[in-house]
């Protein structure tokens, strides 16, 4: 096969930012991606229905038309049911999202403790509102490759069982634990993957030194966890789909002494992704991954129109230029077997 033309498809998990990085990342997701579902880790974070509206007239802006960004609540300790509800009705949010405070990129206004959001949790339940959910624990005792699998047990079996009707992304999964737990689950609970945790195993972080940019949370993981990412992604199994969890950090904050978590896989990420179904003999099931399980998980329309990639190499360059220094993306320097035509 020579040219792989599929539905349009969208992005189930993207960070934005604002400003003049909104400005300079949104249109390579826009090129791709009919939809996304925007993540509200800002400085301060998106928690009322205005500054959600706001912020999606920004990313209209600067995506250009035939975007649509889909937006979601930032969960706080206080979060309000009514609020969640109007903001729902109103069609501004179509998901909101939980980090456990402390888990990751601005996350410290995140939830401290699951039990403070129940109002919230038995609202979004009642009115069909989806949880988006980072699934890592915080506890410091335990061991940061582990905090993902400690999650399902301790946080997200309990909110399945308190919620049976709360529909729940478990994003940007890592571990055979979750690939299992998800596919095992009832039809409420569903899974987004990145490009980076198909591609990478956790010898990417130290191969032949430091590797900032292969640095992301959750953490990429031993090649066995890997390996069942990958099955998860290629299985068919509409509960798995496309979410690049693409978190842009300027160049000298990921090479830092203390650099940030985060990989800017945007420009490339369908090429990406298609390289793993390529691997895997699943070309024909990339379209389920990319563009439908997505919208039916959510209850939305499918996309009209379509995309098509060309089996064509390119280089992936080492530097992007964005919001007055440089960007670094997902394969820099590398050749890619895909090309978007
Ligand atoms: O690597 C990550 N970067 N993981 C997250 O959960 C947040 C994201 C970011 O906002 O930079
Ligand atoms: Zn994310």
């Amino acid at each position: 096969m020579q040219t792989l033309t599929i539905r349009r498809p969208d992005d189930w998990h993207l960070h934005l930012r604002d400003g003049a990085m909104l400005e300079a990342v949104a249109p390579w997701s826009a090129r791709q991606f009919a939809r996304a579902i925007i993540m509200p880790n800002l400085v301060p974070p998106v928690t009322s229905v205005a500054a959600a509206s706001a912020y999606r007239e920004r990313i209209r802006a600067a995506a250009g038309p035939g975007f649509t960004p889909l937006m979601t609540c930032y969960l706080t300790d206080d979060a309000d049911p009514d609020a969640l509800e109007r903001g729902h009705r109103e069609g501004v949010w179509v998901a909101a999202k939980l980090y456990p405070a402390g888990a990751t990129t601005n996350s410290h206004s995140g939830v401290t403790d699951i039990r403070r959001i129940a109002p919230a949790l038995e609202r979004m339940q009642a009115i069909g509102m989806v949880l988006c959910v980072h699934g890592e624990v915080t506890d410091p005792e335990i061991d940061i490759f582990d905090r993902e699998a400690v999650f399902l047990g301790r946080v997200l079996a309990p909110v399945m069982r308190d919620f049976p009707d709360l529909k729940i992304v478990l994003e940007h999964i890592t571990t055979a634990d979750s690939a299992e737990f998800v596919r095992d689950a009832g039809p409420n609970l569903a899974a987004t993957i990145t490009p980076q945790h198909l591609h990478l195993n956790r010898n990417a972080l130290f191969a032949g030194g430091l590797r900032p940019h292969a640095y992301c949370l959750p953490v990429v993981k031993r090649e066995r966890h890997r390996l069942a990412v990958r099955a998860a992604a290629v299985s068919g199994s509409p509960k798995f789909f496309l979410g690049t969890d693409s978190a842009p950090h300027l160049r000298e904050a990921k090479e830092s002494g203390c650099g940030c978590a985060g990989i800017w896989n945007a420009p490339h990420a369908l090429e990406s992704y298609a390289t793993v179904f390529d691997e895997e003999g699943a070309l024909d099931r990339f379209e389920g991954f990319a563009s439908e399980h997505g919208p039916r998980f959510y209850g939305l329309p499918l996309n009209e129109g379509t995309i098509s990639l060309e089996r064509k190499p390119q280089k992936v360059p080492g530097e992007i230029a964005a919001a007055g220094s440089m960007l670094v993306p997902f394969h820099a320097g590398e050749e890619l077997g895909w090309t978007l035509a």
